[in-house]
């Protein structure tokens, strides 16, 4: 998607993807990865998840990359952090103690910044790329973190011709065939939500599954 398509649904707040509480996925798999406490996640494509809060109460330090200034201000605020601001490169850098977020274009982050960064998350980032687009961020997440660095990655299914996106439906067979170069990839679950989607029921999509992969960059 176009940077305009993010700037207005966050100016309008039509922000269905944010969830009011932890990712529950986030919460059973993350301990599969086995990451020290003081490990550092990048997050891409943050928006003002409450993940984050998750990773950090883990004691990982998270930086995080967001497109929307709005966003990171929110997530801040919401959370009531201190924050500071400034200007590294093409990004403005939002920190407190725990939770660095860049904001700007991750197709424009220096992976100087990530050479620290041993874990990564996404949630909602890859399945928010239209297919045509999908792979150059698969390609610059591998990029930007270190070989060895491991993640969650959760996606969704459905069949695309009965809803646009975004989320994009994103299947097995696209993250097999497109991220193995560069990364191991387990599956750790593929779940039916379509009852716990109202938007699918009510666009009469036939299906739509929740999977869970772990991730590993190769080196
Ligand atoms: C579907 S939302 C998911 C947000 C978050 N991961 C969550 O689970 O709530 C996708 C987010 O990616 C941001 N985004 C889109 N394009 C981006 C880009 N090129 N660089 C950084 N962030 C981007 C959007 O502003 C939006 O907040």
């Amino acid at each position: 998607m176009q940077p305009s398509f993010w700037h207005e649904k966050w100016d309008a707040q039509q922000i269905g993807f944010h969830l009011s509480a932890v990712n529950p996925l986030l919460v059973q798999y993350w301990p599969q990865l086995q990451l020290a406490a003081d490990s550092q996640v990048f997050v891409p494509l943050c928006g003002k998840s409450l993940d984050m809060c998750f990773l950090a109460e883990q004691g990982h330090g998270v930086i995080a990359c967001e497109l929307n200034d709005l966003a990171v201000s929110q997530f801040y605020q919401e959370n009531n952090l201190p924050y500071s601001v400034d200007k590294v490169d093409e990004h403005q850098r939002y920190q407190t103690e725990q939770i660095t977020i860049y904001q700007g274009d991750i197709f424009t982050l220096n992976r100087l910044d990530m050479e620290n960064v041993s874990a990564f998350y996404d949630r909602a980032a890859l399945i928010a790329w239209p297919d045509a687009m999908r792979l150059n961020y698969a390609k610059q997440l591998a990029n930007l973190i270190p070989a060895g660095s491991v993640g969650l990655l959760i996606t969704l299914d459905y069949p695309q011709s009965e809803l646009n996106g975004p989320p994009f439906a994103v299947s097995d067979d696209w993250v097999m065939a497109n991220m193995s170069d560069n990364f191991e990839i387990e599956r750790l679950a593929t779940n039916d939500v379509l009852s716990d989607n109202p938007r699918f029921i009510k666009k009469q999509v036939s299906s739509l599954t929740e999977s869970v992969y772990k991730l590993t960059r190769r080196g």
